[in-house]
């Protein structure tokens, strides 16, 4: 996720650039840039880090132009730095492109590009559109991106200018947002609106693959192909507080409704579908050589550490090879024992934690080879490990972690998936039943998100519970401790996990009529064990939810209440069982009064022990 912005007008664009990228830089901060039209020249300016590295640098010169583009980066392709710094141009300097999202077939159109003697100053996928408009540029911007536009796979919003044609921007979309601000004498685009306001409430939404061609008294949209549609104007009633929370009360609230997206552009690129379906991993370097590990070790801390658990079980099942899953804390002091063919997982959203990254720093001294799954691209985490997957999650702002779990487990999915099908474990058709399971996640996900309204009313009759327990078997073990995390760190509620099986091995004994019990229930074969579990938790007084598929009738009568998600094969529906608890310890957060982006004790990332 990155932001975008463009000002054509009649004042001096670089301080409206720079203004508009802080409203925009929740969505991005390794690196900043603008690119403006001053006295017939592009002038492209960039910095790694945070914008204001970026102010800094231009801070001693005066940029004149009304003109330009601008861009905060979260960083996807390539580390933070400053050649990988939006705007690219091509060779000649004369086109400038900024771009949020993710080219898909860069590598391929890298390579065309480089047959055809281009060559490359940073290590971005943006960088080969910048070069594909200039391939197709012959004196009309407009259409050298329409053509380019047949050439691009994935995901973007583009904004783009030339040396030659003064006066006009170029901006698409496809699958990645962004807005036209409508002004008097100015027109002005950003990917998201909070960045727009302070200019004008009067915008323009844009479709996907629609082209806006922005001038300083008008804006013509085009479709993909290049002929003009006629847009809506609508107008933001919006503060502008709400507005960078896209709307939402909270980011909590704003991240939980982004898993849909953030799944779909994390599992996306690494299937293919030409004849079976496959898994490829080739972009972080896994091969078969990997797949003959002897052992799985996964260590992490937090949720990041559930994921991890949930890991441990979906390795043994699809690639029936020895795993265990450790907290990072924990690891680091205990006296492990290494085997050179043992694989390690590091998980990470930040790829900053002490912990996680001492135990890392222990098991490469040992010899073992690290696959690291991480948010954060150029993080420690990611610069030591031997591969890493990234989750393309974009930047997670609130302190409860929940679209970075949930596609940390989808790139645990798509690691234990293909071992096992490297490792003959699972055959081809069962790795395409998966994979198909697996792309429904994002479509069944905005189902779940789409009933909040059954989780808000029932946080509103028990929020004031004093404690809480969450149970599951296997699979839903791990999401109970993920669960009963959440709960317990916006809401402040009392609350644990425990293996349902453990139940009479003491927590029964906590258990009264002021005990909220949450029973995960998704794996099939032990639902009766579960129903056994609740039955006993009932008796002692407690109310129990229950969440479980829809269509399942087994805990109605049993349970107060149900909460039904999407049905998915039962390893992978961890993935959507969290989310009623996400919402829950949301709901009930905000009902006790407390703020859920900052829950009091915390911090984001936890860099020292
Ligand atoms: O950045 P990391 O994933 O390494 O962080 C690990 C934990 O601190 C983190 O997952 C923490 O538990 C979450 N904020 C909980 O929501």
């Amino acid at each position: 996720m990155c932001g975008i912005v463009g000002y054509v007008g009649d004042k001096e664009a670089t301080p409206i650039l720079v203004n508009a990228l802080k409203k925009l830089e929740y969505r991005g901060y390794d690196s900043a840039g603008i690119a403006v039209l001053s006295e017939g020249s592009l002038v492209v300016r960039k910095a790694k880090g945070a914008l204001k590295f970026l102010e800094q640098r231009i801070s001693t010169e005066i940029i004149r132009g009304s003109m330009g583009i601008g861009h905060t980066r979260w960083a996807t392709h390539g580390e933070p730095s400053d050649a990988n710094s939006h705007p690219h141009t091509d060779v000649a300097g004369k086109i400038a492109v900024v771009h949020n999202g993710i080219i898909e077939n860069h590598a391929k159109l890298k390579s065309w590009l480089a047959s055809h003697g281009v060559s490359f100053r940073s290590q971005t996928d943006t960088e080969v559109i910048a070069h594909l408009i200039d391939f197709h540029y012959n004196g009309d911007i407009v259409e050298a991106v329409v053509e380019t536009l047949k050439r691009l796979e994935g995901s973007y919003a583009l904004a783009v200018i030339c040396e030659s044609e003064p006066g006009r921007i170029v901006a698409v979309r496809k699958d990645s947002p962004l807005v036209v601000g409508a002004g008097t004498g100015e027109n002005i685009i950003a990917s998201d609106v909070p960045a727009l306001l302070e200019y004008t409430r009067d915008v323009y939404y844009l479709q996907d693959r629609e082209i806006a061609v922005l001038y300083r008294d008008r804006v013509d949209f085009l479709d993909g192909d290049g002929a003009p549609v006629e847009k809506e104007l609508s107008h933001v009633e919006w503060d502008v507080a709400a507005a960078e929370k896209g709307g939402y009360e909270h980011f909590m609230l704003k991240e939980i409704h982004e898993q849909p997206k953030a799944l779909a552009d994390t599992l996306r690129a690494r299937i293919r579908a030409n004849g079976a379906k496959s898994i490829h991993l080739e972009e972080i370097g896994f091969d078969a050589s990997w797949a003959e590990a002897g052992r799985v070790m996964i260590t992490a801390c937090g949720t990041a550490w559930h994921a991890g658990v949930v890991g441990k079980y979906a390795f043994e099942r699809f690639a029936r090879i020895p795993t265990d899953v450790d907290i990072a804390s924990e690891y680091r002091y205990r006296s492990p024992l290494f085997n050179p063919k043992d694989i390690f997982i590091i998980i990470s959203q930040s790829g900053e934690t002490a912990d996680t990254l001492a135990a890392m720093r222990m098991a490469k001294k040992g010899g073992a080879r690290i696959i690291a799954i991480t948010n954060v691209v150029g993080s420690t985490l990611a610069r030591e490990a031997d591969l890493v997957m990234y989750t393309w999650a974009g930047p997670e702002i609130a302190v409860a972690s929940t679209k970075a779990f949930t596609t940390q487990l989808m790139c645990v999915y798509l690691i234990a998936l293909q071992f096992g099908y490297l490792r003959k474990t699972i055959d081809g058709e069962t790795l395409t039943r998966y994979i198909d399971a697996l792309e429904a996640i994002p479509g069944q996900a905005e189902r779940i998100l789409a009933n909040k309204g059954d989780i808000q009313r029932f946080a509103s009759l028990s929020f004031n519970k004093t404690k809480a327990f969450f149970m599951g078997r296997l699979f839903d073990f791990a999401i109970s401790l993920e669960s009963a995390l959440k709960l317990k760190e916006i809401s402040y509620t009392h609350s644990e996990a425990f293996a349902a099986g453990e139940l009479k091995h003491g927590p029964i004994a906590l258990v009264d009529d002021a005990t909220l019990v949450v029973a995960v229930c998704t794996q099939r074969a032990l639902f009766d064990k579960m129903d056994s579990n609740i039955k006993e938790v009932k008796a002692r007084g407690a109310t129990v939810l229950v969440i479980t598929y829809e269509g399942e009738s087994f805990f109605d009568g049993t349970a107060d209440e149900v909460f039904r998600i999407p049905p998915a094969p039962d390893e992978i529906t961890p993935i959507l069982s969290v989310i009623p608890s996400q919402l829950y310890a949301y709901y009930c957060s905000v009902q006790r009064g407390n703020d859920p982006d900052k829950p009091r004790n915390l911090a984001k990332s936890v860099t020292v022990e």
